[in-house]
């Protein structure tokens, strides 16, 4: 906290900003001149600060796809949610009804655990089209929304009020990393790579991911 106010006071004497780390680029997303870009941008884009991933107003916890800091989408926003769409790092979620219900025509009783798929739903061709096995960034260059034929399709960091405390801190934090990386280096998938994801608790590539990097400068 100390560090933050000392970074803001030193913003405010020297206008030259926050500092060129992340939580300088942090604190500059966040800053009064940026939120007021946001809020100028929100008479044309709803704000997910008001809006759930369905459009539908609530109260509980909300997405934050369209915050300002991430709006419009950057290539490295949806970079972002490709990966988390096509390899979603949890695989599935888990529920219990807590009452008898109805869902999708199915009778559920009251204390039946449920499975979500999130990874198997995302591949549904029905809801992603044709593509849905295929890495295309392209897919969320107009949000998350509208990536699908579904509004809440993307459930990556799940929906609802149990949607992901971290979703916003996790999609910044994953921006301005690549973004850093992506200054200074370039960087493509080894031969030696073998496609073999692996869910233990969270998906990672079982035989770990052995990149080629390269210097941009030289
Ligand atoms: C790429 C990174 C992340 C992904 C894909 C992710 C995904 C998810 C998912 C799918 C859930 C729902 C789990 C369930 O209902 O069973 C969840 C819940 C949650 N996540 Fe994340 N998460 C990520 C990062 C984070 C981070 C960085 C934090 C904290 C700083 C965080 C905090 C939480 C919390 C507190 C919940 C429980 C919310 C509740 O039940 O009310 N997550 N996350």
């Amino acid at each position: 906290m100390a560090m933050m106010e000392a970074r803001v006071a030193a913003a405010k004497v020297d206008r030259g900003g926050y500092g060129e780390d992340l939580l300088g680029l942090m604190l500059e997303a966040w800053s009064q001149e940026r939120r007021q870009a946001g809020s100028a941008r929100k008479t044309r884009i709803p704000p997910a600060s008001a809006r759930t991933h369905s459009g539908r107003r609530k109260s509980g916890r909300r997405s934050s796809e369209n915050s300002p800091v991430m709006w419009p989408p950057t290539p490295t926003f949806t970079w972002f949610y490709s990966r988390h769409w096509l390899y979603p790092p949890i695989v599935y979620i888990q529920r219990t009804a807590t009452t008898d219900a109805v869902l999708g025509g199915i009778r559920v009783p009251r204390g039946t655990a449920i499975s979500i798929p999130i990874g198997m739903l995302h591949r549904d061709r029905e809801v992603w089209g044709p593509d849905a096995d295929e890495f295309n960034p392209m897919r969320f260059e107009h949000g998350a929304t509208k990536a699908a034929r579904d509004p809440t399709a993307l459930l990556s960091f799940s929906l609802g009020p149990r949607v992901c405390a971290g979703q916003r801190l996790s999609i910044t934090e994953a921006q301005i990393v690549m973004a850093m990386i992506l200054s200074k280096f370039s960087f493509s998938l080894s031969p030696a790579y073998v496609h073999k994801p692996k869910s233990v608790v969270f998906l990672t590539p079982k035989s770990g991911m052995p990149l080629v990097l390269r210097n941009l400068d030289g």
